[in-house]
């Protein structure tokens, strides 16, 4: 079982490729994917150091972080944790995404040593088209810089958190509520889809069922794109045309792909 282990929340890989650079620059002994951890607790066993890497969406965690920290990491087995991180990804700001991860750490026990944020190419392409390859290419270099900063923070005990202000409580209570609620899905399938299944495996909150050979997007859906990036064919669709015309982004460089469908036997990343 791994000591050090980073647990990663992805939808388009941004998250995943700070995970992994992060992981070798502290010598950590795994990545591991949230929605795998979240369905089968035990492949964490007992680590003595967690980081947490996850993505920013409307200001606030992925909703998987909520049952990561409250569900899972809170549970009294895991008696050797010495440190704990987290990092979150965005395109821009992260809004309430980094005092909401402390605060979720706070309800279970968790002391959180270390809090970041680096920013990356933005995915949320309702607002903005995706950056052309060379702003992409600036971003990550900047993104490189930031990621070895915190590992050698991290590395040096140099553990100082950000200036932030403090998490107001309507803030996490509504962050606590979102995590509850239905989501309303703001995609859907045209008529270009193969019936592949790609989007099913892709998917981090398990919010796809493939009905007749399409797929049908169920509540859990946090609209975070995986499905809508990943087609093979794009034949996921917004509901409303972004402005900027339809553009697609994965992160090329860690081969992020994972399949996190429910029969997928022993879940792995396939290429
Ligand atoms: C639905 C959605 C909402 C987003 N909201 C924000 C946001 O509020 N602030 C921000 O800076 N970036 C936002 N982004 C951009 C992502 O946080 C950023 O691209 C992140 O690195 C994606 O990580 P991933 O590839 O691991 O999913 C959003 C992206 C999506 C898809």
């Amino acid at each position: 079982m791994p000591d050090k282990v980073i647990i990663c929340f992805s939808g388009t890989g941004n998250s995943y490729y700070v995970s992994k650079i992060l992981c070798a620059r502290l010598g950590y002994d795994q990545v591991i994917l949230g929605p795998d951890v979240l369905d089968r607790p035990e492949i964490l066993g007992n680590p003595s150091e967690i980081g947490v890497v996850f993505p920013t969406y409307s200001g606030h965690p992925t909703q998987n972080l909520g049952p990561l920290m409250i569900n899972v990491l809170s549970k009294p087995e895991f008696d050797r944790l010495e440190f704990f991180f987290a990092i979150t990804t965005c395109g821009l700001f992260p809004g309430h995404s980094l005092k909401i991860a402390e605060q979720l750490a706070m309800e279970s026990n968790i002391l959180c040593s270390f809090l970041d944020w680096v920013k990356m190419p933005d995915t949320y392409v309702p607002m903005a088209p995706i950056p052309s390859d060379e702003v992409q290419k600036e971003i990550l270099s900047k993104a490189d810089q930031k990621i070895n900063e915190i590992a050698t923070r991290i590395l040096k005990n140099d553990f100082a958190i950000p200036r932030r202000k403090m998490l107001t409580k309507l803030a996490f209570k509504r962050y606590c509520k979102v995590c509850s609620r239905p989501g309303v899905p703001s995609v859907h399938a045209s008529d270009a889809c193969t019936g592949c299944e790609h989007c099913e495996a892709v998917c981090p909150r398990d919010a796809i069922t493939m009905e007749s050979g399409k797929p049908l997007f169920n509540s859990n859906c946090e609209n975070c794109l995986a499905c809508y990036h990943f087609c093979p064919v794009h034949a996921i669709v917004l509901d409303r045309e972004p402005s900027g015309g339809y553009t697609y982004y994965s992160n090329r460089f860690t081969g992020y792909c994972p399949d996190y469908r429910q029969d997928s036997g022993d879940k792995q990343e396939h290429s």
